[in-house]
């Protein structure tokens, strides 16, 4: 077996997708060494999920500091530290700067509820509502200092049905969500998926079968 891909996950709040990953790496699903979960957030949920499985947690939090940039060079510091193969932010509330982005570049990694490039930032499934959209999904996607706007590595869509709440949106995108992301970890972690300047490659095999959960 490779050498398991070494993550830092960032959260801010909940952290279900922090936890898919951690069942997907106790499971022996995913060859995974969580190195640490950082939060900006002392409440995060997540740093709880993350002691419980005996995984190191860092938190600094942005009150601290005067600027953006101060922030995330502290942020930047500590993770050139720890030197992931990815940072995998998941629910990570903070827009990271430019200085942050270059210095792990194509080593970012994010998820976010709307089929991208529609539907960037907040409250993704109140606009979808708002705008009577029929079709909902999720995107993982590369960072870049574009907002929500890097190479998509990975997307599935799935209906918006009439009467649909805000919290049903959620529900269902969440539970896309937690097979999406251990899957793309997975397959960085088996080679088959591989990022080189910024271009997602798949192996032969994955662009053969339909994506199991794209409903
Ligand atoms: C997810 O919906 C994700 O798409 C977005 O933030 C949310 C995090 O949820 N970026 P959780 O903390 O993993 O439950």
């Amino acid at each position: 077996m490779s050498d398991p891909l070494s993550l830092a996950i960032l959260v801010s709040g909940s952290g279900s997708n922090l936890q898919a990953i951690i069942d997907a790496v106790e499971s022996g699903a995913l060859n995974a060494d969580i190195k640490v979960v950082v939060s900006n957030n002392h409440q995060a949920y997540g740093l709880v999920r993350a002691t419980r499985h005996g995984i190191p947690t860092w938190v600094v939090n942005n009150r601290d500091y005067a600027t953006r940039e101060q922030y995330d060079s502290v942020l930047q510091h500590y993770l050139e530290s720890v030197n992931p193969d990815y940072i995998v932010l998941a629910g990570f509330m903070r827009i990271l700067s430019p200085a942050f982005i270059n210095a792990f570049k194509h080593r970012i990694i994010n998820i976010h509820p709307s089929l991208l490039p529609d539907y960037k930032g907040l409250n993704t499934h109140q606009r979808v509502l708002d705008n009577g959209e029929k079709q909902h999904g999720v995107s993982i996607h590369l960072v870049t200092s574009e907002l929500d706007a890097g190479p998509i590595i990975m997307q599935a869509s799935y209906p918006v049905l009439p009467g649909n709440s805000v919290e049903e949106l959620q529900r269902t995108g969440h539970q896309l969500e937690h097979q999406m992301y251990p899957q793309v970890l997975c397959w960085l972690s088996d080679n088959k998926l591989t990022i080189d300047g910024g271009q997602v490659f798949y192996e032969q095999s994955l662009l053969e079968q339909p994506i199991p959960f794209n409903s």
